[in-house]
């Protein structure tokens, strides 16, 4: 088990926004988070992270690789951040310098957390451009994030994560902003990039049709509770929470459905 939730809790002045989340990561597994705005998901995400905003009150465990996360301080916090654990998030543009050159900022990434020079930063950079199927590497390296598409831009948002050769990737609704061919594309490159590499992915959406894509397992969240745990085909063949029903009524894509299932 890579990664342990226990009874993660999340309050503002008292309010408890997330209460009681539980679920557990395997070595390379693939998790969806879903449920509806405002349901904690991306508080749990940013939890995992260390990167909750200021006047949030954590309680509960977050164990990663055995090590407890809650309570740690942001230096070290920081450090499995960049160098274990790596973040995308919806509006690739906000994670990207808009006065640099894409590469550099893939560079960057590669220098601070693998230790990499300048050179081998730089090699990197135009490898990991390729590994995320940008199109001429070498080139669009370059390139600053206003001369790439919405779609390229979320890919070198990843090609930056991956500089940091995390074992755990926490991808906050990182296709919403897309259109829909595009958003296929990368869902369908995370998922193998999480296999090629071994990696395990915490994803967070609002739609099943796309956690379907992407996760081997669903944790459904109500505002703040987890209401339904359960494998992928299961949540789209036998909801048994409402809430996850509606989410399957609601889901965008063309499902694909097992055998037998009749909705
Ligand atoms: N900084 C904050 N201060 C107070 N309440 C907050 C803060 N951030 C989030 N919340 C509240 O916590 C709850 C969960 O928020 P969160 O952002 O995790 O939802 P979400 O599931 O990611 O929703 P969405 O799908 O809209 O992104 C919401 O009710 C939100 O209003
Ligand atoms: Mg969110």
């Amino acid at each position: 088990m890579s990664l342990e939730v226990a009874d993660l809790a999340i309050s503002f002045r008292g309010a408890r926004v997330v209460d009681g989340v539980s679920f557990a990561v395997d070595d390379g597994e693939r998790l969806g988070l879903i449920g509806e705005s405002g349901s904690g998901k991306s508080l749990t995400a940013l939890a995992l992270l260390g990167l909750l905003p200021d006047g949030a009150e954590v309680t509960g465990s977050i164990r990663w690789k055995g090590r407890e996360l809650v309570g740690r301080a942001d230096r070290e916090l920081a450090r499995v951040r960049g160098d274990e654990i790596g973040m995308v998030f919806q509006e690739p543009r906000t994670a990207l310098n808009p006065i640099r050159p894409v590469g550099r900022q893939i560079a960057e990434s590669a220098r601070i957390h693998r230790r990499l020079g300048r050179r081998d930063a730089a090699r990197l950079a135009v490898e990991l451009a390729r590994q995320v199927a940008l199109p001429d590497p070498e080139e669009i390296v370059s390139r600053y994030p206003h001369q790439l598409s919405g779609g390229q831009r979320q890919r070198v948002a990843i090609a930056m994560a991956l500089a940091c050769d995390p074992d755990l990737l926490v991808a906050d609704e990182p296709t919403t902003a897309l259109d829909v061919t595009i958003q296929a594309e990368v869902l369908d490159l995370l998922g193998r990039l999480a296999d090629e590499r071994g990696m395990s992915l915490v994803f967070i959406t609002h739609d099943l049709a796309v956690l379907a894509q992407v996760a081997t397992r669903g944790v459904v969240l109500e505002r703040g509770r987890v209401v339904e745990q359960a494998p992928v085909p299961q949540l789209l063949s036998k909801p048994s929470h409402p809430v996850t029903r509606g989410l399957l009524r609601d889901a965008t894509a063309t499902l694909w459905r097992p055998e037998g299932s009749d909705d």
